[in-house]
């Protein structure tokens, strides 16, 4: 009975949602009515200032009682207010505020932005060590309360660290166009709109909410790649607009500095950060700032990197650089996150210099400045040393600065890593950085204790993620694709938390209780790392997406010879970076002698960092036993398969889960699995071309169940050669001989008479939408229209490759010995309509 009740409940659940609530849905949980016991009589925000953050909490509470236990309860400001002494009461607010108004606590001594909780009963006290960190408590209460766990607890919680910052590479635009977001995947700027700020900051605020509730502290607003229009008169107005809907959040504000925005908007003659007009110049924008937004959290700064203009111009040191801003911002309490995400990919020559390293880069430029920054600078490291690839050893800059703030970027947007297309849940990479054990001094050095501040006794230092949330309803184009944005704020406050938990958590808040949903999206999510690490790129290889255009589908050849500096190094017989000290680019030198002498050697290397630190033949055979070739073909084979169970895994929860969130996440899943296909067949045939050492299991370069487009009997369609090659089986693809005509492949079909699934890999260019139709026997089996442009948010291309290869599969189908198979490609605008192949696959079979 108890069983039947709670399935009733859990299809009661399923209404329609489109995402926009996160993780803050405040769903009711089940037999609500039994816990009303628990909800205390009115709540007390003992502040009532419309923009102070227990205000906030207040009426957070009061949203939550209604959705959770569907229970109306009042607002009170006082302690003992109208209603009495006796009735129950959640009561939130600072220690200090709580001391004022009579309360007495025994509050252990909280740290900066920290809370206390008492629950007992229908009554509970939240008190922050700030209203930021009552906000938090509030938060973390309801929380609980939105999962069922609803039981006394007392306890104080504090941040690891106090940089708990987002950063948004949002663009002004101009001429008409809304704000776009570099690697951004989920739509436009919330915050921006043809050149200046949006006026309707309803999702700002939105997100502010979601922001607020995972303890994020601060949002740098635009992209790093900044523009010096952001700081007209008109624009810092507008940005005071942002400030203001931030701060009942406990949010504050950051803005991302274009270096040499006092030549170009300034009208002086130059940017030379020590010229005292200048100085002056920035000080008097500074000034502007704080005026307009008094508790601005300060300055982000990308300087003398891909293009962006900075102090090594004048032969000025880049930290004098950041400490000409830190000087501006010190009055005001305001801090400086500067980037080292500085190279100089002129002076990178791949053929000429076995010793150039674009991974050297950050400790050549930081390193000697350790000391030399302001006590208000942080030095802003990217995990890795190259680039948020799939796999990286954590950069040594973090166990090279002593006396620097530093903290670690993480990239929540999934730029590499399949951007919001394919499931890939960070936190596991993430923990493989933030636990890495530097041995500096031989002593332990967590990179989590390095940014907190703890390893070297810093005031400063902490967390910046860079999220680029669109106004897509699901935030970041996916609902899966939210738990790294909840999971970020989790480990920036704690980051020993554990993976799992975290996901558990966040997937009871967002998609309730049902355990088999659960389960699922667990092992799923759990999963879904390695496996794309599986069918991308293995062994530290770096991702091995195309790194000139979109950093999405694969283009193994782009990550050699490019003038960034992500390189394989891959010939004939070899691959890999040769980094060490001996013979290579020096890199494993920058670490403390433990991990260097670990680095430095194949045999002491792990796998699967063994090709960022190596240059090996295919055939050099791993710990695993495996050759690294055998070891490529393997784990694309298994990487891929695994993308195609978690569309079954997901179709186990259909009805589980209402019925909009269900269908766009399947959709999903279901392009992953065919573009894992792509994944796993581009990077075999390249390098199996490249070594011409044939795959033991025989798999790859053999697909019997394919038919090649350019083998059918082709009428207006004519056989293109695809660039890259391996985006294309057998390198070949056809197109329509015009931008308007229609094309027809056709062929005898070759089999025992049943049930197929018929799979047809096309490419889906983002300039146009063409019309495709597939019919056996003279029985039309599907049509299908080639719009993913405007439904999967990728990088865009306009290319016959990587990125626009995708495959639609059409189940069960009845196929006769003989039936003809046709397909109908109508173009349209610029798209001809590509076909790759056809798989005529017994049911159960994926190739
Ligand atoms: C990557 C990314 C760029 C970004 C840069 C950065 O290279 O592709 O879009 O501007 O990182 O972090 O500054």
């Amino acid at each position: 009975m108890f069983k039947l009740l709670l399935f009733l409940f859990f299809l009661g659940l399923v209404a329609a949602e489109n995402g926009l609530d996160g993780w803050l849905r405040y769903a009711p949980i089940p037999f609500a009515h039994k816990h009303h016991g628990h909800i205390p009589d009115k709540i007390v925000a003992l502040n009532s200032t419309e923009s102070s953050p227990v205000n906030t909490a207040g009426l957070e509470l009061q949203k939550g009682f209604k959705g959770i236990f569907d229970k109306r309860v009042k607002i009170d400001d006082r302690i003992h207010g109208r209603h009495g002494k006796g009735g129950s009461s959640v009561i939130v607010g600072t220690v200090e505020q709580y001391a004022n108004a009579g309360g007495k606590a025994d509050v252990p001594s909280l740290g900066n932005d920290g809370f206390w909780l008492d629950i007992c009963g229908s009554t509970a006290r939240i008190l922050g060590q700030n209203e930021r960190g009552a906000l938090y408590g509030a938060f973390e209460y309801l929380s609980r309360l939105a999962q069922g766990k609803i039981s006394d607890d007392t306890f104080a919680s504090n941040p690891d660290a106090p940089i708990r910052w987002i950063n948004q590479w949002d663009n002004l635009n101009e001429g008409g166009t809304h704000g776009s977001i570099e690697r951004g995947y989920g739509g436009y700027s919330i915050f921006f709109d043809n050149g200046t700020i949006v006026p309707d900051l309803t999702r700002a605020a939105q997100y502010a909410r979601l922001l607020a509730s995972i303890r994020v502290n601060a949002v740098v607003v635009n992209n790093v790649n900044a523009n010096y229009t952001l700081l007209t008169e008109e624009n810092m107005d507008g940005l005071a607009r942002i400030a203001d809907v931030f701060r009942p959040w406990g949010i504050q504000m950051g803005l991302s500095l274009y270096f040499a925005s006092p030549e170009e908007l300034g009208g002086l003659d130059t940017f030379d950060p020590l010229d005292e007009r200048v100085i002056a110049w920035w000080h008097d924008i500074t000034d502007k700032l704080y005026k307009r937004v008094p508790d601005m959290a300060g300055y982000l700064v990308k300087a003398n990197s891909e293009g962006q203009p900075g102090p090594l111009t004048y032969n000025r040191t880049l930290a004098e650089g950041a400490n000409l801003f830190a000087k501006a911002v010190q009055p005001y309490g305001g801090v400086v996150m500067f980037r080292a995400f500085v190279y100089d990919s002129k002076t990178l020559n791949q053929t000429l210099d076995w010793r150039a390293d674009r991974a050297n880069a950050a400790v050549e430029y930081f390193g000697e400045l350790d000391g030399k920054f302001d006590d208000n600078v942080v030095v802003q490291i990217k995990y890795g040393p190259i680039d948020f690839q799939v796999r990286e050893p954590a950069s040594p800059l973090f166990a090279n600065l002593f006396e620097t703030n530093t903290a670690i970027e993480l990239q929540i947007t999934q730029e590499y890593l399949g951007q919001q297309c394919h499931v890939v849940y960070l936190p596991p990479l993430w923990r493989t950085i933030l636990d890495f054990d530097m041995r500096v001094d031989q002593k332990p050095s967590l990179v989590s204790d390095i940014v907190s501040g703890k390893r070297f006794n810093r005031k400063l230092g902490g967390y910046a993620g860079v999220a680029n949330v669109g106004t897509n309803t699901t935030w970041l184009g996916s609902h899966l694709a939210m738990s790294n944005l909840y999971a970020y704020g989790r480990l920036a406050w704690d980051p020993s938390s554990d993976s799992v938990e975290i996901l558990q958590d966040w997937t009871r808040l967002t998609f309730g209780f049902d355990p088999k949903v659960l389960h699922t999206i667990t092992k799923l999510s759990m999963d879904s790392w390695p496996t794309y690490e599986k069918y991308t790129g293995n062994l530290g290889i770096q991702t091995l997406t195309d790194i000139l255009l979109g950093h999405y589908g694969p283009n193994p050849a782009s990550q050699d010879g490019n003038p960034w500096g992500q390189w394989t190094r891959a010939d004939s017989d070899s691959i890999g970076m040769d980094r060490t000290v001996w013979n290579g680019t020096r890199f494993a030198g920058q670490y403390p002698s433990e991990v260097a002498e670990l680095y430095e050697h194949p045999e002491t290397t792990p796998d699967d960092l063994l090709l960022w630190f190596h240059h090996v033949p295919y055939t050099h055979r791993l710990h695993s036993g495996k050759t690294v070739i055998q070891h490529f073909y393997d784990e694309h084979y298994d990487g891929a398969a695994r993308a195609q169970d978690y569309v079954h895994m997901w179709k186990s929860l259909r009805g589980r889960i209402d019925k909009e969130r269900y269908e766009h996440v399947l959709h999903r899943l279901i392009y992953q699995a065919g573009h894992a296909l792509v994944w796993r067949d581009s990077i075999n045939t390249f390098y199996f071309n490249k070594s011409g050492i044939p795959d033991d299991a025989g798999r790859v370069a053999n697909h019997p169940y394919r038919i090649e487009a350019e083998d059918m009997i082709l009428g207006g369609y004519l056989p293109y050669a695809v660039s890259p090659f391996e985006a294309a089986s057998g390198a070949t693809a056809v197109v329509t001989a015009s931008n308007s005509s229609t094309g027809t492949a056709e062929v005898e079909l070759k089999v025992p008479d049943g049930k197929y699934d018929l799979a047809v890999n096309y490419f889906d260019l983002a300039i146009g939408r063409s019309e495709w139709s597939l019919s056996v026997g003279g029985r039309e089996v599907g049509r299908w229209e080639g719009d993913s442009e405007y439904v999967l948010g990728h990088a865009p291309s306009p290319y016959i490759d990587g990125h626009s290869a995708m495959r639609i599969t059409f189940e069960n189908v009845w196929v006769r010995n003989g039936d003809k198979l046709r397909i109908v490609g109508q173009a349209d605008g610029e798209e001809p309509a590509p076909l790759d192949y056809v798989s005529v696959l017994p049911v159960g079979v994926v190739d």
